[in-house]
């Protein structure tokens, strides 16, 4: 992707998810957009890895690493979870290297790209997780701290699921797409707690810098989910499943 671009896609946390990509690729081209940035998590979860491979193998894109991608090119296949695990087995060689050579973090002229907070692939940057488990917007001052001395302008995460623009004093943006392929979990860190979005939808981001600033279309995309639910299931995944089909995880 040529980096002074003014308009391009934003996707991440794939999560193997084949048939949500496919649909997001569609609708971005519908949109006459060719260049895409990626955030990571491209293959973890019981889905379709290697079609995923296939698919990003074809796009016009810059990518770098989640914290998952980081599990599979540099921990024994013995010491991952059993998620990253069957990964790791159905991705070949050629995904692997790939995975391998991406960077954590990226600075594209002034767009930062990271996949959690630009010092963590594992943190939350827009969102706050209480004791309860109740995930919520965090404090414009965390948000901001982040920064640091940073040069840019557009400042691009994932890791969370949820899409969400924040806007920061000094005309400075944080957007999150959403997740193309993976629309809620559970996780324990820092407390136990569950993300849902309520929608199956595919989600990703369209960035168009105006005179104005930067302009966000944060679109979600519906596509049929039932064949990725089914390889939840066979995979004795039920969460997934049920979450893949409603975006709920327990309806
Ligand atoms: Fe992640």
């Amino acid at each position: 992707m040529d980096c002074d671009t003014e308009r391009f896609a934003v996707i991440a946390d794939i999560h193997g998810n084949a048939d949500a990509l496919a649909a997001v690729i569609a609708d971005l081209r519908g949109q006459g957009v060719q260049a895409v940035v990626n955030l990571g998590d491209h293959f973890s979860g019981p889905l379709a890895a290697l079609e995923t491979a296939d698919l990003l193998a074809g796009l016009d894109q810059v990518a770098i690493q989640g914290n998952h991608d980081r599990v599979l090119v540099t921990l024994a296949p013995e010491d991952m979870g059993l998620s990253d695990r069957l990964t790791h087995q159905a991705l070949d060689a050629r995904a692997l290297d790939w995975l391998r050579d991406l960077p954590a973090a990226l600075l594209l002229g002034d767009v930062f790209l990271c996949h959690g907070t630009p010092a963590s692939d594992n943190t939350y940057w827009l969102e706050t997780v209480a004791p309860s488990g109740a995930v919520t917007l965090a404090a414009r001052d965390v948000i901001a701290a982040q920064i640091g001395d940073s040069p840019a302008g557009l400042f691009l995460c994932a890791h969370s699921h949820v899409a969400r623009r924040v806007d920061l004093p000094g005309g400075r943006v944080v957007v999150n797409p959403g997740s193309v392929g993976c629309p809620g979990f559970r996780h324990d860190i820092p407390h136990p707690h569950r993300i849902e979005t309520g929608s199956p939808a595919a989600r990703y981001a369209i960035m168009t810098r105006t005179p104005q600033g930067w302009a966000s279309d944060l679109r979600a995309v519906p596509y049929d989910a039932r064949r990725m639910a089914r390889l939840a299931c066979r995979a004795g995944q039920g969460d997934w499943a049920r979450v893949i089909a409603t975006g709920w995880l327990n309806r």
